[in-house]
């Protein structure tokens, strides 16, 4: 379809519109037939578009009004006429999270900082997910079935970081259960480590509609939960599966080739604790040549571990 200049503008100032709003996805969980939407379809898609009631975050105030703003020039049919919950987030025809009945929330910096503090008033692990369960900052709660919080011992040495669980581990609320967790499992196993003895979490414990990368904001927002974790977990070795969780949790820019097998630090409460990044099951389940290479990662961490035990 042809668009004039105009035209172009007012649908560039839209999307930016819709961005500083926090519509980060066009994902949904369910498909829309567009071409077949009644009336009475939208006037309920519409309804959930009025202003949602304050972030139900429990510390945090409502978004800034900055971002409840419509940008200059973009005629009213065009603008929506309240913030836009993001298809992603919002729950199909009510725009109210299936579970809790609460209403979407706008990702800015104050639920990052409620999230933090938060995370930081967990004394222990089953406040923290005591803490994450009454949290209502993050929209992926919406879409989700279950918290994923972790896995595994509480005390383990030797705990994993994962990015964000999947549809398996949606429906039984446990980290690394479909077919990266079953192999994650045989690979501790040929090092001659149970499952049950190590601790494994993700960065997002709420699966991403559709199995999408988690987004930025969403990452910021569940990252003081999972750093509160790995102090309270205190492991000997944390170990990174896939870059997405070392580039958040270490700040790391490079890519998991580079990065993999490289022994860092991570800052740990009050010392600094043995890390390192390595392929994400789910990548070696596409990969399997790369196997090898994850084979050396695991030998590695089994010595990390023993040298440790030894000291
Ligand atoms: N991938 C992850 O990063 N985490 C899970 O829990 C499952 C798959």
């Amino acid at each position: 379809m042809q668009q004039s200049p105009h035209e172009r503008r007012q649908m560039e100032a839209l999307l930016d519109f819709y961005c500083a709003s926090g519509v980060d996805c066009f994902l949904g969980e369910r498909p829309v037939d567009w071409f077949n939407l009644t009336s009475e379809h939208a006037a309920q898609r519409l309804q959930t578009r009025r202003p949602p009631p304050p972030p139900h975050t429990g510390l945090a105030e409502s978004a800034p009004a900055a971002n409840l703003q419509h940008p200059a020039g973009v005629p009213s049919q065009m603008a929506p006429a309240a913030p836009p919950v993001s298809p992603a987030f919002a729950a199909p025809q009510t725009g109210q999270n299936p579970g809790t009945g609460q209403p979407a929330v706008l990702p800015d910096r104050e639920i990052i900082a409620a999230a933090r503090d938060l995370a930081g008033s967990a004394a222990t692990l089953e406040d923290l997910r005591r803490c994450l369960e009454s949290f209502d900052g993050c929209n992926l709660k919406l879409t989700a079935k279950k918290l994923v919080f972790a896995d595994g011992d509480p005390q383990a040495k030797l705990m994993f970081v994962g990015e964000a669980p999947g549809r398996d581990e949606d429906l039984q609320g446990k980290p690394f259960v479909g077919r990266s967790g079953q192999l994650l499992d045989r690979m501790l196993a040929a090092i001659g480590i149970a499952r049950a003895s190590v601790y494994i979490a993700n960065v997002v414990p709420w699966r991403p509609p559709g199995n999408r990368t988690p987004t930025p904001q969403e990452t910021e927002i569940c990252k003081p939960f999972i750093k509160r974790q790995i102090e309270l977990v205190n492991p000997d070795v944390l170990v990174f599966l896939g870059a997405a969780s070392a580039k958040t949790l270490l700040g790391a820019q490079d890519g998991i080739r580079k990065m993999r097998g490289r022994w860092m630090t991570y800052p740990g409460n009050g010392r600094e604790i043995a890390a390192i990044a390595t392929y994400h099951p789910a990548y070696l389940l596409r990969s399997p040549l790369e196997k090898r290479l994850s084979w050396r990662d695991f030998v590695s961490i089994k010595e990390a571990l023993v040298t440790n035990q030894s000291a």
